[in-house]
């Protein structure tokens, strides 16, 4: 069996699935590496190559030639098209997103894993990508936030005076949201956190955090994995003005609501960021889902009213060594769950590889994805 490393051809995208120090541990297969891939994060070809990786030139050798592909972005329309029919891909595939890629993998008969629908139980919290990932992205948006700043985070006393600690908000405080709310209050700043599920108060406080209750509460907030649910527009309404009246008195908000398979609620309204205090700086880490800030431009640093709003995408990416690593230990340990014997085994009874199967056979085998296909298909009629 041949597993295949591939560059990462998406524009700024640094990381690499698979770091050399994973590699020793593919007994019994062979490991074959893109020239290249790991140069981004920081791994060169010779790395790769004394862990007894081979290293092939180009994409289309690589593909053509693997059994399975591990890959950190979900393919381009041309790296489907170069995966060898009836051969293995996983990555994050946001198949939800990207409804024409998994399309593309059913006309391929490719069996595909999305590392985004890795279940959230104890037993795949080693292979869980996203929590990885988001821990990193929580992190950078911290150090992002404070270098915009142009004040101090924390508190200081000195003999010409005494400097008040920055306030930072958070908005949404799952992986990435508690994360921040650990590394801002590390740096010394005063530090508040909301979250659309009261469940969260006690590990929002736990961290040193003041946690923000607001005087409307949400239907039935959470899903049965631990997600928030939907809310209508007027909760998102409400919440909207509510909160205006903690990011008016925040040096730096950090937004982190998501809600999976939509779009970003619009949680800081552009009259809320007309209304804060001077230079303070918003880093919107829902940017890659539309935003949770009403001026946010995915992709892009913006100034509006006096305010900077970091929209970037893929903080991961620029911590792409240890980002990698993190992965690289998700994917194998994921991979290493299915393989008997040195073969694939897809057993469909366990939840494990059950829930990140997208497509195997000529099918869909992830029902969301199923039935957004067969809608899109009656529209399209
Ligand atoms: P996420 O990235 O989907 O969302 C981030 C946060 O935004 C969540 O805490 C969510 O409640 C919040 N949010 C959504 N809408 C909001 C709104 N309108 N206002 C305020 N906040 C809003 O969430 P993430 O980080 O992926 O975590 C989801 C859940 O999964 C959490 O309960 C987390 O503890 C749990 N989890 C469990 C794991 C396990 O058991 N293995 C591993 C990782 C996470």
């Amino acid at each position: 069996m041949i597993i295949g490393v591939p560059k990462e051809i998406v524009l700024s995208e640094k990381r690499v699935s698979v770091i050399p120090e994973a590699i020793s541990k593919f007994a019994g297969a062979q490991v074959i590496v893109e020239s290249g891939a790991g140069e981004g994060a920081g791994f060169t070809d010779m790395m790769y190559s004394s862990k007894s990786a081979s290293i092939v030139l180009d994409a289309e050798t690589l593909y053509s030639r693997s059994d399975i592909v591990l890959k950190v972005q979900p393919p381009t329309k041309d790296e489907v098209g170069l995966l060898k029919e009836g051969s293995t891909l996983i990555s994050f595939l946001y198949p939800l997103a990207n409804l024409e890629t998994v399309s593309q993998l059913v006309r391929r008969k490719i069996t595909s894993f999305a590392m985004d629908l890795m279940p959230r139980i104890s037993r795949a919290q080693s292979m869980d990508a996203l929590s990885s990932q988001a821990t990193i992205s929580g992190y950078k948006a911290v150090l992002l936030a404070a270098d915009s700043l142009p004040k101090l985070f924390p508190m200081m006393m000195t003999a010409a005076g005494t400097i008040s600690p920055a306030h930072v908000f958070v908005i949404g405080a799952g992986v990435a949201g508690l994360q921040a709310i650990a590394v801002a209050h590390r740096l010394g700043a005063v530090v508040e956190a909301y979250d659309v599920r009261p469940v969260v108060k006690e590990q929002i406080e736990s961290l040193g955090a003041k946690f923000v209750q607001l005087p409307v509460s949400a239907q039935d907030a959470q899903t049965s994995g631990g997600y928030a649910k939907a809310q209508s527009e007027d909760f998102y309404r409400k919440q909207q003005d509510l909160l205006s009246e903690h990011t008016k008195s925040a040096d730096v908000v950090i937004t982190t609501a998501l809600v999976p398979g939509q779009r970003a609620p619009t949680l800081v309204s552009e009259e809320a960021v007309k209304g804060m205090r001077a230079a303070s700086v918003i880093v919107d880490l829902a940017a890659e889902q539309g935003g949770n800030c009403a001026l946010t431009e995915p992709g892009k640093t913006v100034i509006k009213y006096g305010i900077t709003i970091h929209g970037l995408l893929n903080l991961p990416s620029l911590m792409a060594p240890q980002a990698s690593q993190l992965y690289s230990r998700n994917i194998t340990t994921f991979l290493f769950a299915m393989l008997k014997e040195g073969k694939l085994n897809v057993d469909l009874n366990d939840e494990l590889i059950r829930g990140p199967l997208v497509t195997q056979n000529g099918l869909v085998m992830h029902d969301q994805t199923k039935k957004a296909l067969e809608a899109l298909a009656a529209v399209n009629s």
